[in-house]
């Protein structure tokens, strides 16, 4: 923990505004937007900031523990990455600061299809905590390759996104003319200019590239591949869900659920557990917060599952209003990418600290010492 950023960047917010000072308009919309009116967006974080909790006192010296077990891994901590793709265009080697975090700290992070490294290069160096994120391709072929990619690279967990069934048509995102690979037009230049330690690692590192997609398009061309992924992907239903459950050894979530009943189906078709999740709002800006789906979601599967959570998620403190809700572990997309963003490497350990000081903090006031217990601090 490294107390003189602890004083300068006390919490994510203030990592997302040096983020923002430090990444190009494109790409800081990409991150950062959601869709439609981004009432969704939110929705998830002002929801999650009403769920109260209420101390207990007079409990003597506490000794806390946050050491999580997930199928037979022990995690450091409640939380963990979640997948986030297209990641160098927020800023070059993400992937590869994320994977470092997640091997120090020893908490998951999860790399998605659409990422900009493939798992071949970021499995190793997660050192055991890396997990696979699938868009479930049409080509079966291309999916049991995948998978074997992934397995391979020593990927343990794999979570396949149900909640893109299809694109979203993000208006921050046209207006700011966010496209892949970046257009060559006097605007953008100027806008990758004026941010110029994005603009040398990006030259250092070379333009992004779907590393992992590139196998089954035979070109390194983003468009390209961005055009073939959009044209392969889906239709994701139950007998999918099945196969690609009878391909996969390891624990398999699915991750974008808000219905108990379809949460109830994946843990039927073999799931070993779902991720409450609307995709950080960046999907369907009708969806209901994912504090407000869990509860129904944890009493329809009562211990069936596992249940992790994520969406709107910024500090410690929503992390134990999720565990006390009915999760049992806890996803952040953007904050630990706008940590990176603003500090590459130490930004991205540094959310991991800021996480853990918070957890500490807030569940040493509550007077819990584990975070199992927290459904026991909910108001009468
Ligand atoms: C820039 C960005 C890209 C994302 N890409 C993916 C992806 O490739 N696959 C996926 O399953 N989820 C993706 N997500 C959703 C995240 O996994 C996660 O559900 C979401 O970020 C959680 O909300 P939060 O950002 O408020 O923590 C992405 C989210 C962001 C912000």
């Amino acid at each position: 923990m490294n107390p003189e950023l602890l004083n300068q960047y006390p919490s994510i917010a203030d990592l997302a505004s040096r983020a923002r000072r430090r990444m190009p308009h494109f790409s800081w919309e990409y991150l950062d937007s959601g869709t439609g009116r981004e009432t969704c967006v939110a929705r998830n974080i002002t929801a999650l900031q009403n769920i109260r909790l209420v101390p207990q006192f007079m409990k003597g010296e506490q000794t806390l523990n946050l050491a999580t077990d997930l199928f037979g891994t022990r995690y450091n901590a409640p939380f963990g990455i979640a997948p986030v793709g297209l990641t160098g265009l927020m800023w070059p080697g993400i992937e590869q600061m994320l994977a470092k975090t997640a091997a120090r700290y020893r908490i998951p992070y999860c790399l998605s299809t659409v990422a900009t490294a493939d798992p071949e290069s970021i499995g190793p160096a997660t050192d055991g905590m890396g997990w696979f994120q699938l868009y479930p391709p049409k080509d079966t072929a291309m999916r049991r390759d995948l998978l074997e990619r992934a397995s391979a690279a020593g990927m343990t967990t794999l979570v396949i996104t149900a909640d893109t069934p299809m694109q979203s048509r993000r208006e921050r995102q046209r207006r700011a003319e966010v496209s892949v690979p970046p257009k060559r037009t006097i605007k953008t230049y100027w806008r990758a200019a004026i941010r110029p330690s994005w603009s040398i690692a990006t030259l250092a590192h070379g333009l992004p590239r779907f590393h992992t997609l590139e196998k089954y398009v035979s070109s390194t061309d983003v468009a390209e591949i961005g055009a073939f992924m959009n044209a392969s992907m889906g239709p994701f239903d139950w007998t999918y869900l099945e196969q690609t459950r009878q391909e996969w050894q390891g624990p398999m979530l699915v991750k974008g659920l808000l219905n108990p009943q379809d949460a109830r189906r994946c843990i039927d078709c073999g799931a070993d557990g779902v991720i409450v999740s609307n995709h950080g709002g960046r999907q369907f800006d009708g969806a209901p917060a994912t504090i407000e789906a869990l509860p129904a979601i944890a009493n329809e599967l009562a211990g069936d599952g596992v249940i992790l959570f994520d969406s709107g998620v910024r500090s410690g403190l929503d992390i134990c209003r999720a565990l006390a809700m009915g999760a049992h572990f806890v996803l952040l997309g953007r904050g630990f990418i706008y940590g990176a963003a603003a500090l590459g490497q130490r930004g991205s350990d540094h959310v991991a600290d800021l996480l853990l000081a918070d957890l500490e903090s807030n569940l040493g006031n509550l007077g819990c010492n584990d975070p199992a217990t927290l459904a026991s601090y909910l108001p009468a």
